[in-house]
């Protein structure tokens, strides 16, 4: 898969692509990162990217020209491939959505800077908008790259391990089971004793169990989504009839 990134930062983004995952997934050919200036594409004497906004205000804006200029002499006119906007205007990002971009065999990400973008860039260049989240950071940069991290993790071989983005959490609705590796004692405290057993069907279900109760304690909107099993019903039953008896144990001190 092929992603370009437009941008007034690229040396920001590159320790992080030449990194890890990321880095082994270019050298095998999986992904393919293009960084682009958008200043290089600016044609005026100073290479201006921004100006002051139409209407008065604090701030810069980014300016058209560069940003049509690199993303349609990169892409063609108009672009094949989704052209992502970071901006927390966007929809917020999610597992889901890094999986329906990991279906595309290119996308373009432009990341914004300044107090905004021309709103022509967003009305005749951008196909989607994408936050990260609901806080304001100082630019586009770190959100592209997490969502180039996120939809990696998708393409088939990225991960060394085939079940790799699927074992995730979300990816079954549910946060993770907690994890340990040795030594089984540390400072007193001990990996759980089933993790030695060697039983592995009461691994799997006491994982499934921490799951289960993970997400009900610090995710309870995800479990409404979440693909259950009879059992994994009668498990939360279990906790939520714990839950009132403790309280009407407290109410009665
Ligand atoms: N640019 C600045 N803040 C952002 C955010 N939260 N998500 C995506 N792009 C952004």
């Amino acid at each position: 898969m092929r992603f370009d990134i437009f941008t007034l930062f690229p040396e920001v983004l590159k320790p992080y692509l030449q990194t890890s995952i990321l880095q082994r997934a270019q050298q095998r050919g999986l992904i393919e990162v293009h960084l682009h200036n958008i200043r290089d594409y600016a044609t005026d004497k100073h290479r201006i990217t921004d100006d002051e906004p139409y209407g008065g205000g604090g701030g810069m804006v980014m300016k058209p020209e560069p940003i049509f200029a690199a993303v349609e002499s990169v892409l063609g006119s108009p672009p094949v491939c989704p052209v992502i906007l970071l901006t927390p205007q966007g929809r917020v990002f999610n597992h889901q959505i890094a999986q329906h971009y990991a279906t595309y065999p290119a996308v373009a990400l432009i990341c914004g800077r300044y107090e905004g973008i021309d709103e022509r860039v967003r009305e005749h260049l951008v196909t989607d908008e994408l936050s990260i989240g609901d806080y304001v950071l100082s630019g586009g940069e770190l959100p592209a790259l997490v969502v180039l991290d996120a939809v990696s993790r998708f393409l088939p071989g990225v991960l060394g391990d085939p079940e790799g983005a699927l074992d995730d959490s979300f990816a079954s609705g549910l946060l993770e089971y907690p994890h340990y590796t040795r030594p089984a004692e540390f400072r007193g405290w001990k990996v759980p004793e089933v993790l030695l057993s060697g039983d592995h069907a009461r691994i799997a279900r006491w994982r499934r169990e921490q799951a289960l109760l993970r997400t009900w304690q610090r995710r309870p909107d995800l479990l409404e989504r979440a693909n259950l099993s009879q059992e994994d019903l009668a498990f939360l039953e279990r906790l939520r009839t714990m839950e009132a008896r403790t309280k009407e144990d407290q109410d009665e001190v």
